[in-house]
């Protein structure tokens, strides 16, 4: 069953010069206790999906239409109040790239953590948040005795796996991690990964995981969805699009991923530049990078077709 349903959602960015379409028609779902994989170039709008779904867009970013549908709400038609209450946080929360770097410099990570749970947790003292912190920090693999310490003494890793931890905090069912291993080292990435997975069997906790690493996708996640310009482009099984990739985007990505032999593959390198999605080209929005471009891909947009049993695809090589 869907836990949760994205239904051709569409989220602009108004600027002076008119609209960024950084989420153009995007429709894909998660699974109760399993991974849904979002990957796709930087810009091509995969952050703006999660932040729709919070609803914390920055100022200029606003949904146009669509609907988010979470245990059977409708999340776009959801008063603030009501999603502050219920659902941000508490049933739905997310790590960012970088969060790591969200930690107040000046106060113990044990008092931002135990703040963090009596904040959304009224009823909760302040030595019950203490103890759902440090067995928090226990779930996430960090001794609890290190609560005491300041951020600056927690290395890059540690931080992370604290947010990770700050994310956990009022047991939500859907985590979203954006790009949650970006900014580490590849050790450090991995370890982090390995968490996120675990915590995923061990808490049955559906995810949403955001890379631009297909890779990561491979080892953590049952689904994938391919994303580029702000369009869905492929999405299906993770087993389903590795083994049959069909949008020709899908297809560089997939080259540009180490072969399982060690050795690094060639880099799927995709000549040309992502799409200015002020402007995004006419049809097919891949059509000026496709090396199988044809007449049709510049006139009219694919239609996204479902090519066997929930794997889909935009590309007019397709339909
Ligand atoms: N606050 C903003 N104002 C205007 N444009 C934005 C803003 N945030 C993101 N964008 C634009 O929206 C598009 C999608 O961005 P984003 O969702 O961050 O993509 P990704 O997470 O895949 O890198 C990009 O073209 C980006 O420049
Ligand atoms: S629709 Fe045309 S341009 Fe777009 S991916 Fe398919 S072949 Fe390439
Ligand atoms: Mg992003």
């Amino acid at each position: 069953m869907s836990l949760l349903s994205v239904e051709n959602l569409k989220t602009y960015y108004q600027v002076r010069r008119g609209f960024v379409k950084a989420v153009d028609g995007v429709s894909f779902s998660v699974q109760k206790g399993e991974a849904t994989g979002l990957a796709g170039e930087s810009g091509c709008g995969k952050t703006t999906v999660a932040l729709s779904i919070l609803k914390i867009l920055p100022p200029g970013g606003r949904i146009l239409s669509g609907q988010i549908f979470f245990k059977g709400k409708d999340l776009v038609a959801l008063p603030e109040d009501e999603i502050r209450e219920n659902i941000r946080w508490k049933e739905i929360s997310i790590v960012f790239q970088g969060a790591m770097n969200a930690l107040n410099p000046v106060f113990k990570i044990g008092d931002q953590i135990a703040e963090a749970i009596m904040l959304h947790e009224k009823e909760a003292s302040k030595s019950e948040a203490y103890d759902r912190a440090s067995k928090l920090f226990e779930l996430v693999g960090i001794p609890p005795s290190r609560l005491d310490n300041y951020p600056h003494e927690f290395s890059g890793g540690m931080k992370q796996r604290a947010m990770i931890a700050m994310a956990l905090a009022c047991n939500p069912s859907l985590l979203i991690a954006d790009e949650p291993s970006t900014a580490l080292d590849v050790i450090v990435a991995a370890q982090v990964l390995k968490l996120i997975k675990e915590l995923k069997s061990r808490l049955g906790l559906s995810m949403m995981l955001i890379t631009h690493d297909l890779s990561i996708i491979a080892e953590t996640c049952e689904w994938c969805v391919i994303m580029y310009g702000g369009k869905v482009v492929e999405s299906g099984s993770t087993v389903a699009v590795f083994k049959n990739p069909l949008h020709p985007y899908t297809h560089g990505l997939i080259s540009s991923f180490p072969s399982i032999k060690g050795a690094r593959a060639k880099l799927g390198f995709i000549p040309g530049q992502p799409p200015d999605l002020l402007n995004p080209p006419s049809g097919c929005v891949f059509h000026p990078r496709c090396k199988y471009a044809m007449a049709k891909c510049k006139a009219k947009e694919p239609l996204y077709i479902e090519v066997e049993k929930g794997h889909s695809v935009s590309c007019h090589l397709v339909s």
